[in-house]
């Protein structure tokens, strides 16, 4: 069960049965300068007996959203009290990357499925995840690795090793890899802001990961179509209906976002975000 979505696209293909996810829409928080934020709806979340895990990133891909301590907290006993774990993906999270860009704590405990990898260290290829979980559930995961892959990759822990052993993973995050998404993303909105001045645009605060979230009220289009006219002019962006795994009908609310790279070259996402502007221009 996810607890909010949009979530990681990724998702939407895992399991070997239909249905296997079920999810429940985010609340709408809307916050000072045309940005806003993703909340739990915790009051509408199902929970039953065919629930087996609570999975959420943190931060999430594709919003930017970083769930609160207090949201944590709350699922946390929404997992305890009906005897699921609750997984964090932390792919985006801390320690490493930590790709966070406000103050939150992390959160564990013998109930929690915290899940990391050595992709945002630019080391996608290693194939290097870390779980940080009890034992029994550390020794399930031993036995599958055991089938899918027969055993784990070393190369990466190899690297990492030697990071932690030099004491410069910390740092490497810290002062590199954080400020260089977070300064890209500062631009992204700024220039986003100049080019396109509409209070129908709305920027979800961007609190960690590697993009932006971006909902167009009252476009007239789908951000399906959106797509298909402007990758005509050359930019690509992902429409907002594919990162709503578990919801058996796509919403408005989905078709009406899209989500945004910005790692370009700054050249490249001034244009990227021209040809955005002059469609948005065109349909409103
Ligand atoms: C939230 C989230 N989880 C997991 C992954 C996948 O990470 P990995 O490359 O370690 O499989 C991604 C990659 O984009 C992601 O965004």
């Amino acid at each position: 069960m996810i607890p909010l979505v949009p979530e990681y696209i990724g998702y939407c293909d895992v399991g070997i049965e239909a249905d296997l996810i079920t999810s429940q829409h985010a609340r709408i928080h809307l916050l000072d300068d045309g940005f806003f934020k993703y909340q739990l709806d915790i009051d509408n979340l199902q929970v039953d007996n065919s629930t087996g895990l609570i999975c959420v990133s943190r931060p999430t891909n594709p919003s930017g959203n970083v769930l609160t301590d207090q949201e944590c907290d709350q699922l946390d006993r929404l997992a305890g009290n009906n005897d699921v774990p609750l997984l964090i993906d932390s792919a985006y999270g801390t320690p490493f990357p930590n790709i966070i860009f406000n103050q939150v704590n992390p959160f564990w405990n013998e109930n929690c499925i915290v899940c990391m990898s050595l992709s945002k260290l630019g080391l996608p290829g290693a194939r290097t995840g870390i779980v940080i979980a009890n034992e029994e559930v550390i020794r399930f995961f031993s036995n599958m690795t055991a089938i899918t892959s027969l055993a784990p990759a070393g190369i990466g822990a190899a690297l990492v090793n030697q990071l932690i052993l030099d004491r410069s993973l910390l740092p490497l995050c810290n002062d590199v890899i954080r400020p260089f998404y977070q300064q890209r993303s500062q631009l992204a909105v700024r220039l986003l802001r100049e080019a396109i001045d509409d209070s129908r645009l709305h920027i979800h605060k961007p609190e960690g990961s590697m993009f932006l979230w971006l909902w167009f009220e009252g476009l007239g289009i789908t951000t399906t179509e959106l797509y298909q006219r402007m990758k005509k002019n050359g930019l690509l962006v992902v429409p907002g209906k594919y990162f709503f795994p578990g919801q058996r009908s796509v919403s408005d609310h989905a078709e009406s976002c899209i989500r945004m790279n910005y790692v370009q070259s700054e050249e490249q996402l001034y244009r990227g975000i021209e040809i955005l502007a002059a469609e948005l221009r065109a349909c409103w």
